[in-house]
């Protein structure tokens, strides 16, 4: 039973992480590019059913995947499951936050974080972001595509990804997360003044900063 929920709300979400994960990887063609695909997908996921489906199937995936933890016994993993364990864990630890400090704003303030919003986070403490968006999106990737590929399976649909196709296709996203954070870094794109955005206004009011 657990498991079959594990799979439903994983593949719903999962969903919603592919077509947020290409939003991220368009970053690397610039502030146009990024804001421009968010607007459209926005539609879609900030509806406000959609919006309460995806963050209900993201708890309580997340509740059922702690239980699962607890509960069973323990067993060998190989490296896939292990490597799907961590890139979990390390969603867990930070997935909270990232939904309260992006999608947080717009839900109190109205201000929304968009491509100066993210550059804006890296140049203020880019020892921090840029390990930190690199991890979590090669980490929602891995857990993303090989999540579907146990959820959809035990679903009792055919759909398998090979070994060498999940290493592959995670090469290729951490490679597309390079070019994305070159660009939200501002090394390839010019996101203009990131202090001027209202994003950066609001976080640097609330952690009581200033711009350098
Ligand atoms: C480095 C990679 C990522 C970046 C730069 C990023 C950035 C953002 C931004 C800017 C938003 C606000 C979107 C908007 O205003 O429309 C957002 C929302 C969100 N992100 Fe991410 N994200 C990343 C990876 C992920 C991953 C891997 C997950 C999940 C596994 C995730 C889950 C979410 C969720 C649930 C929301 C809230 C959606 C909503 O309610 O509108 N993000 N992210």
């Amino acid at each position: 039973m657990l498991k079959k929920i594990q799979a439903w709300t994983g593949a719903l979400f999962a969903v919603f992480v592919a077509l947020h994960l290409v939003n991220t990887w368009a970053a690397s063609f610039g502030p146009g590019a990024y804001d421009g695909l968010q607007a459209v997908l926005r539609v879609f996921y900030q509806f406000p059913p959609v919006e309460a489906l995806l963050l209900a199937a993201l708890a309580v995936h997340l509740v059922v995947g702690v239980m699962r933890i607890v509960k069973e016994p323990k067993r060998e993993l190989n490296i896939r499951s292990r490597m799907h364990r961590y890139a979990g864990f390390f969603l867990m630890v930070f997935i909270v936050g990232h939904v309260l400090a992006v999608r947080g704003p717009s839900w109190f303030f109205d201000v929304y974080p968009g491509f100066q919003g993210l550059a804006f986070s890296i140049d203020y403490v880019p020892a921090y972001f840029y390990p930190y968006y690199f991890l979590l999106g090669l980490a929602g990737f891995y857990h993303g595509l090989n999540g579907l590929s146990i959820a959809l399976g035990r679903l009792g649909w055919r759909f398998q990804v090979s070994p060498q196709m999940l290493r592959n296709a995670t090469a290729v996203a951490g490679v597309l997360m390079v070019a994305a954070l070159l660009a939200l870094g501002g090394i390839t794109a010019d996101p203009g003044n990131v202090y001027e955005s209202g994003f950066a206004q609001l976080a640097l009011e609330i952690v009581g900063g200033s711009a350098p």
